[in-house]
């Protein structure tokens, strides 16, 4: 698991992600989807600091958000006063109640570094869907993502919020593992005074995937693939995959 999701840095993930991402068009394109396939309940896996929670639940989808993290969890419960948030692992979870969507928003499929960690929790979401429930979620696109990190050595991201900017510096290293893996080495700072600050030293490994090796686990694990949307997001090029429970 990643620093960045834990203790203070959790709090500079929420400040900074805000900047990265648009919530609010994130909502709707995820909404627009669950409602296009009628779908009542929804839980979001890796909910995080709780920014599409806020807009769920303001609708009438009955919404549950879950994730690994304590800190992140605490920062969307707090933002989400009568939300639902559940603490658990997407790789080994179980609902009291199944619903019809479940969500993997942000990315958040990078850290499933094994195949097991994939077919694990291909599973367990199974187990918590509805009769052809439907999955939606993204993932990095290893063919697009890779030579991007050839071709950019450091790639700074820049966030003003309240009154400071936060630059993160970003190194991406391939590994020489059997599954697209990346180290991510990440240094987050600020500039006061024109002196550098910083913040944290981060470092994850992450993993990217290419199209056909998702196409094949959704098949392994009972789901038929019904919309891959092409899907361009702040930093990195994904895909969004909809498949439907067999
Ligand atoms: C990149 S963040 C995305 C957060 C949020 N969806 C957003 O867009 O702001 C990834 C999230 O996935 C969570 N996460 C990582 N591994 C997890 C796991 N095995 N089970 C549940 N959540 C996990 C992290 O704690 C983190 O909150």
């Amino acid at each position: 698991m990643a620093n960045l999701y834990n203790g203070k840095m959790a709090a500079i993930y929420d400040a900074m992600y805000q900047t990265f991402i648009d919530y609010e068009k994130e909502f709707n394109f995820y909404n627009n989807l669950i409602q296009g396939y009628q779908c009542k309940t929804v839980l979001e896996i890796g909910s995080g600091t709780g920014n599409l929670s806020q807009r769920f639940l303001a609708t009438n989808t009955t919404y549950f958000g879950l994730d690994y993290s304590e800190s992140m969890l605490a920062i969307a419960q707090e933002q989400n006063k009568k939300g639902i948030f559940l603490h658990g692992d997407m790789r080994d979870f179980k609902l009291e109640q199944p619903v019809d969507t479940i969500l993997i928003t942000g990315r958040s499929t990078s850290y499933l570094i094994t195949n097991e960690d994939l077919h694990n929790t291909f599973q367990s979401i199974y187990k918590n869907l509805n009769k052809e429930g439907i999955l939606i979620f993204d993932f990095i696109d290893a063919n697009r993502f890779i030579p991007f990190t050839k071709d950019n050595s450091a790639i700074l991201h820049e966030a003003p919020f309240e009154d400071l900017i936060y630059y993160r510096s970003s190194n991406w290293r391939t590994t020489t593992s059997e599954t697209f893996l990346l180290e991510w080495s990440a240094q987050y700072y600020t500039f006061q005074n024109n002196k550098k600050e910083i913040i944290a030293d981060d470092f994850s490994t992450v993993r990217v995937f290419t199209l056909n090796e998702i196409q094949l686990f959704l098949y392994l694990n009972k789901f038929e693939i019904i919309q891959t949307i092409d899907r361009k997001t702040y930093a990195f090029d994904t895909f969004v995959i909809i498949a439907r429970k067999k």
